[in-house]
């Protein structure tokens, strides 16, 4: 089939890439000119594992080009997939601005029937402004889906090609049959449904995988008043089906591109309706309010932290991605800052666009090479996205390079017993602590 993907973000260029691997011809378009020159060179603005070998094959294969030629992209396809961003206006809402534009383009090249898919994340209802968007513009026939997508950074290209399911929300039986078509590759499990109920299961998962977090994170706090194990307790909750064991693990809670803006939206569309969504609303702040446990901890141990040299491992909102967007890191670093600690701080991958996106004039931060320049001489190493490099470190080296010897683990990655061969004193999330000490003396 041939299929225009409009904007080369996260879902467009993931999408568009698989979609040309299925064997499909695929024009990836973008307006900013630099972008489609570097996908034209080979490379991906985004850093995500396997994409860009499977880029260059499509690409060298002839099934997958890029281009900022909107028009001719839009009338050589069958298929329209609109991927740009619905970024957060600041009251929460989806800003949707970019999707009009792109529907009234849409309109006014259209040469013929197509099927014109809205991937990108929007609210209930939006879908049926986008076919008045581009109705207003053309006389052509077309019909529009939302056909929502589940992709998680890091594992973007193999959630791509090995979904859960396949949402099809369209009121049209003939558009539902191209679509049917199209992921017939992927996967048997396919939802048929309204658009408007597609539209809404999108934000539900996101909002019930928040939720699930939320509330883990929650028990491994009283975890740890009680002295429980948070894992042994999600253990044995996810191993009831009706629970299941995925998104139970406790730690600094959830960030990233979807999560925070999804439930935020969600709340916003239920309050404009006048609907409470209480649930979700507390999802959110216990979401805040996880993060400031590194600095209860921090503060458990050391006292006040002017002057103190403080480690972070890790910037990136989880390990496989170098998205800063919604990091705990950044919370957790600026609120170490206003309280007069040193830090140094080193991420494998996300560094510099942490840096650049978040701490550009910061001069007080030491940005290190090394994790190991991390840990020599620090009063405490705090742990925040659980990157292969620290899990697999040497416990009995961290301890012998730290000044101080308090390890804050927010992801919960060393083995209990392991940690209590060494003379580390460690605290985790909703596990016992290993060697505690609640006196300011340790450092
Ligand atoms: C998520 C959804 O999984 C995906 O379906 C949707 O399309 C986009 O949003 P993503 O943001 O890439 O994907 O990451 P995900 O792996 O879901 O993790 C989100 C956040 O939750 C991360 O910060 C992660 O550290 C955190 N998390 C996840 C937990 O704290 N505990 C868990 O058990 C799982």
């Amino acid at each position: 089939m041939k299929i225009a993907v409009i904007g080369t973000g996260y879902v467009g260029l993931v999408s568009g890439v698989c979609f040309a691997e299925l064997g499909n011809e695929v024009i990836c378009v973008d307006k900013l000119s630099e972008k489609i020159a570097m996908l034209i060179a080979g490379k991906t603005p985004i850093y995500e594992p396997g994409l860009q070998e499977l880029m260059i094959r499509n690409s060298n294969a002839g099934r997958l080009r890029f281009t900022t030629d909107f028009a001719s992209a839009i009338r050589e396809s069958e298929i329209v997939i609109i991927a740009v961003g619905t970024p957060s206006l600041p009251n929460g809402e989806a800003n949707l601005e970019f999707i009009q534009a792109v529907a009234s383009e849409i309109g006014s090249v259209l040469n013929g029937y197509k099927v014109i898919v809205t991937k990108s994340t929007v609210p209930v209802g939006t879908n049926d402004q986008v076919v008045n968007w581009i109705r207003e513009q053309t006389a052509q026939p077309f019909d529009v889906a939302s056909v929502p997508e589940f992709l998680r950074e890091g594992t973007a290209v193999r959630d791509t090609l090995n979904p859960d399911r396949i949402v099809i929300g369209t009121s049209s039986q003939r558009a539902a049959n191209v679509l049917y078509e199209l992921h017939r590759p992927l996967t048997d499990q396919v939802v048929q449904t309204d658009i408007r109920s597609a539209e809404m299961i999108k934000y539900a998962s996101n909002a019930f995988l928040a939720t699930k977090i939320s509330f883990i994170n929650e028990i491994a706090n009283i975890c740890e008043k009680v002295e429980a194990n948070v894992e042994e307790v999600a253990r044995g909750m996810g191993l009831d089906s009706r629970i299941g064991s995925s998104f139970l693990r406790a730690g600094i809670g959830y960030g990233g591109s979807c999560f925070p803006k999804d439930t935020q939206a969600l709340i916003q569309i239920a309050g404009n309706l006048s609907y409470d969504f209480k649930l979700l609303k507390s999802v959110v702040e216990v979401n805040k309010l996880q993060r400031g446990s590194v600095l209860d901890k921090l503060h458990e141990t050391l006292g006040n932290l002017q002057g103190r040299i403080i480690g972070i491992w890790g910037l990136a909102f989880k390990p496989g991605t170098d998205d800063v967007r919604e990091a705990p890191a950044f919370d957790i670093i600026q609120r170490l800052l206003d309280e007069g600690a040193e830090l140094k701080v080193y991420d494998p991958i996300a560094q510099d666009n942490f840096r650049q996106v978040y701490f550009s004039d910061e001069t007080s931060i030491n940005w290190c090479n090394d994790m190991w320049d991390v840990v020599d001489n620090s009063d405490a190493l705090c742990l925040l996205t659980e990157w292969d490099c620290f899990v697999k470190a040497d416990l009995e080296e961290i301890d012998l390079r730290m000044h101080g010897s308090i390890l804050i683990d927010g992801r919960n990655v060393y083995r209990l017993e392991d940690v209590s061969k060494t003379g580390l004193h460690y605290y985790s999330v909703g596990r016992p602590v290993i060697n505690g000490q609640l006196d300011h003396t340790l450092a």
